[in-house]
């Protein structure tokens, strides 16, 4: 009960819901789909990230990259709606928010090769073994990521969860995926990622590159 009452003040207010919808993926009618080119007034390189939580790290990235545009994507409606206010404050004409599952976007709604770069940081980890089936990373995702990914466009990977790192890398691989790097920004810049580092935790990170397209 507390959680649907701190929703609905997240919620409220019309400064707050002006600036959310200047950035929301509209979310209306029989079917939600996502048309990139037609979410912003321009066709630019388009970067996603996937459980963007608050969206420390996409607002500062989207801010620097003006020439690209970003889409930042986030189940929990508050959460979203909290990261949308951020983002229509800050401004920002190549920002969008999408609150929704990420899984639908990536394995069916976007169009092969139509995403410059992914970034996924600090995916819940399901620790339990019964949990498992939740995590955001598993074959079908990285299929899909695989799919819409330009050639050479990078993914970018951080966790603090060491054994969920090498799961994650392991099947990367195994779907042809390259590690080009041990570094990723967001392992800097998220909330999560900032949380993480102020505690010590040791963070494990990646860029990757998708093997066997070359357009
Ligand atoms: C541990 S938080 C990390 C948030 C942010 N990436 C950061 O580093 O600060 C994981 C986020 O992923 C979101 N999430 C979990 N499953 C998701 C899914 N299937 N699609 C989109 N977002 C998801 C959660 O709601 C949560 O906000």
């Amino acid at each position: 009960m507390s959680r649907i009452r701190k929703g609905s003040r997240v919620w409220s207010g019309a400064e707050r819901l002006a600036a959310a919808a200047r950035v929301m993926v509209p979310n209306g009618g029989d079917y939600f789909t996502i048309e990139p080119d037609a979410l912003f007034a321009r066709v630019a390189p388009l970067e996603i990230e996937l459980g963007a939580g608050r969206g420390d790290f996409i607002i500062a990235r989207a801010a620097a990259y003006p020439e690209r545009n970003f889409l930042a994507v986030e189940l929990a409606g508050t959460i979203a709606q909290l990261m949308a206010i951020r983002a229509g404050r800050a401004g920002l004409d190549n920002l969008r928010v999408a609150r929704m599952d990420a899984r639908p976007l990536v394995n069916l709604m976007l169009p092969e090769a139509s995403v410059a770069a992914y970034h996924i940081y600090f995916p819940d980890p399901w620790p339990k073994e019964r949990h498992v089936k939740h995590r955001l990373f598993n074959p079908i995702l990285i299929a899909g990521l695989k799919r819409t990914l330009r050639h050479a466009a990078p993914l970018y990977v951080a966790t603090d969860v060491a054994a969920y790192a090498e799961a994650i890398f392991a099947a990367l691989g195994a779907a042809g995926f390259v590690r080009v790097d041990d570094a990723a920004p967001g392992a800097e810049l998220t909330g999560f990622a900032m949380k993480f580092r102020a505690q010590g935790r040791a963070v494990h990170a990646g860029a990757f590159h998708r093997t066997g397209r070359t357009s």
